[in-house]
This record gives structure tokens, sequence and C-alpha cells, in this order.
């Protein structure tokens, strides 16, 4: 049975909501995440054409929380605030969000939820909220369903459906709702990967993998083609089925890399990955370019700096302009002392989100 029939199948339960009093709360503070294998090209509902794999920052989340209460009409009514202020797109993105699950969740028809969201991260960095903000929304709603129904007691249950609801909300989500790395999409190589949910890896050597990422801000400006737009024009892309055989062979290639010690596997898999990414945005139909001259001056130092001082780091970079620079936590001294030279001349205003890998979403009280 798949995931999906199986919450198909258990909402027929959650259907009746008991009604209570005064509200209620739920809350979580969910992080944002770094793809070093990149999901590009997707099928409905919401099924990636090949397996990604990224880590989970620290430093760059959103906190979403949620106070409900019974509504006796037909619902969901829904409030939503963006840092303190009514942001009519995103509440138009959180309301077609509850109506893409509301068959695995049809109690919220029965609630009035006033829901409040801040990002840590300042809205017009150029950084994408949609892995944080879906995953933290996704976390308040099945602790509603826990708190309501008790359905999702275990742990590794109530994690499982977050991320599959964070998926339908937003791909990448759905491996915001793990702390380290973490693999979203089937690998018949890789046991328990799945189209539906993301699942977290165990790496070995895990101390010699404790990553920091450098968040070089190179331009803050909104994007010109949003991801979704991106995901679409894989529908015709020329070079579709290389790209995802491509990226089913990188995902365990970076497994090795990680298991052995192979540094110049790592890095030459994840910089791959950033300019495969990049090249099929330039040579899709009609074809864009997310990168500015800056995005390239900083792949350009990245490589002199790394051979000539063989300091691990790795570049890659989003559907963006950004450049998140990958380094081992443990050289943070050198990599810091690398920007503030190098680096910070390139970065809009000279600024950059010193983040790092961290052990995933958190519940507020
Ligand atoms: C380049 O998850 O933002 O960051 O599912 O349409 O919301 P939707 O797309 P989204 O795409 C992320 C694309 C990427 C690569 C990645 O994170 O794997």
């Amino acid at each position: 049975m798949s995931l999906s029939e199986k919450y198909k199948h258990a909402a027929m339960s959650l259907q009746m909501v008991q009604p209570f009093e005064s509200s209620r709360h739920v809350g979580w503070k969910s992080p944002s995440n770094i793809a070093l294998v990149k999901y590009w090209g997707k099928r409905e509902p919401q099924i990636p054409q090949n397996p990604s794999m990224s880590f989970t920052l620290s430093n760059s989340f959103t906190e979403t929380s949620i106070e409900y209460s019974f509504y006796d009409k037909s619902g969901p009514k829904i409030h939503f605030t963006f840092e303190g202020k009514n942001e009519s797109a995103f509440k138009k993105r959180i309301e077609r969000f509850l109506e893409s699950i509301i068959e695995y969740i049809p109690f919220v028809k029965q609630l009035e939820l006033k829901i409040e969201s801040v990002n840590s991260f300042p809205h017009s960095s150029g950084i994408a909220s949609s892995a944080s903000g879906m995953s933290a929304m996704a976390l308040c709603l099945v602790s509603i369903e826990n708190q309501l129904f008790g359905t999702l007691r275990n742990k590794s249950e109530f994690f499982e459906k977050a991320s599959f609801l964070a998926r339908l909300g937003s791909g990448s989500a759905a491996r915001s709702v793990y702390g380290g790395f973490v693999v979203w999409g089937k690998h018949e190589r890789l046991a328990d990967t799945s189209d539906e949910v993301a699942v977290k890896v165990h790496v070995p050597g895990k101390d010699m993998w404790e990553l920091g990422d450098a968040i070089l801000i190179t331009s803050s400006e909104k994007k010109k083609v949003s991801s979704s737009a991106g995901h679409d024009l894989m529908d015709h892309h020329p070079y579709a089925e290389a790209r995802y055989e491509q990226a089913r062979e990188h995902v365990p290639y970076l497994l090795e890399a990680m298991e052995a010690n192979r540094d110049e596997l790592f890095i030459r898999v994840v910089e791959n990955e950033a300019l495969s990414l990049h090249a099929l945005m330039v040579n899709s139909n009609p074809g864009f370019s997310l990168m500015n001259n800056n995005t390239w001056s900083i792949v350009e130092k990245v490589r002199d700096f790394r051979k000539d001082t063989g300091i691990f780091m790795a570049f890659t970079l989003d559907a963006g302009p950004n450049v998140h620079l990958i380094y081992r936590k443990k050289d943070k001294v050198q990599i810091k002392k690398f920007i503030e030279e190098k680096i910070i001349q390139f970065c809009e205003n000279g600024y950059w989100i010193d983040d790092e890998m961290g052990g995933g979403p958190v519940e507020l009280n």
C-alpha cells in the first residue's frame, strides 16, 4: 500500500472533531536545507523525477505557531500573519496547501486556525523559505492531529506523516523534517527510500562530515523564474532523462565519498550538481539564467583557494544566484578569513549568512 493510500484510509477516523471550548496551541521551529544532489523535475502528485540528498541547516529557519479552536461551520477558517503582517500571497499559498492535503487531515474543516509565521533570515535575502515554511506548517498540522486524536504518538510515524504533508506543500520541504543528511526520492539501491517521504541517512565517520554552510548573498532580488516554473520546464527538456540518471548515480557516489572520506569525489559530485542544475535552466525552452557575475567570481575564487590551500570546500547553488560554501566546521576560522578577504566584495552589501548542519526541527511550547 502506498503511503498516500495508508493516510487516506487512516483519515476515515479523523473526520469528526469533538467540540472543545477554549483554543489550543501548537508550534514548530523548522530549518531550511541545502541540497547536495538536486531535485529538479517532478510529476503529479509532487513526485520527484530523481532522488535528491540534502543536509538540514540550523540558523535559517521558520517558526510557525497555530492557535486553533473548534469551528462549527464548514472550514477551515484561516487567519495568517507573516512577521506580524497580513501577507495575502502567503495566505493563498497556505490555503492551497491545506486544500491539497485535506483528504489526509479532514479534521481541519472543523477548525479555525490562527497561523503566525516568522523567518530567522530576512524575507528579502533571496533565501528560499518554502522548505522551512512548509515543513513548519506540516509539523504543526500533525501536532494538531496528535492533540485531537492521539494517532501519531510514535515518533517515527509522526515525522513520516509530517514529511509526507510537507512534500505536498513544497518538494524540498519533505527533507527539512529531519536533521543531518536526508534523502528524498526512491533509489533502488538505498533501503527505505521513497518518492512520498524523505528519510534520514546515517553517515559513518560523522565527525568528518559536520559541515558548515556560508550562504553568500550575491543578490536579494526576487527570482525571475520560480522553482515551480523551472520544474515544469524539465517536462520537455531534451536532457531530462540524462539528468535524472545523473542524479540517480550521484546519490550513492556521495554516500560512498562520505563513507570512505573521498573528499575529491564529494567535491566533484556537489559542484557538478550545482552546475548541472543551472545548465539545465540555461538550455531549457525558454532558457533562463539565475547566476550573475558575482556568482561566477565566487566559483572561481573557491576553486583557486582550494587549489592553493588544500582546504576542503565545495560550492553549491539553489535555484538562485547565491552561493552556498560548504566546508568542515573544524576549518571555520580559515574559511571566515577567506570570506572576509576574498569573497565579501562579491556579496550584496557584504551580506552572508553563517549557517551549519543542524539537528532538525524543534517543537515550540
Ligand atoms: C533547486 O522544493 O522549491 O532548491 O516542489 O515546486 O516547491 P516545489 O520546488 P522546490 O524546489 C527546490 C529546487 C532546488 C533543489 C533542491 O532543493 O533539491
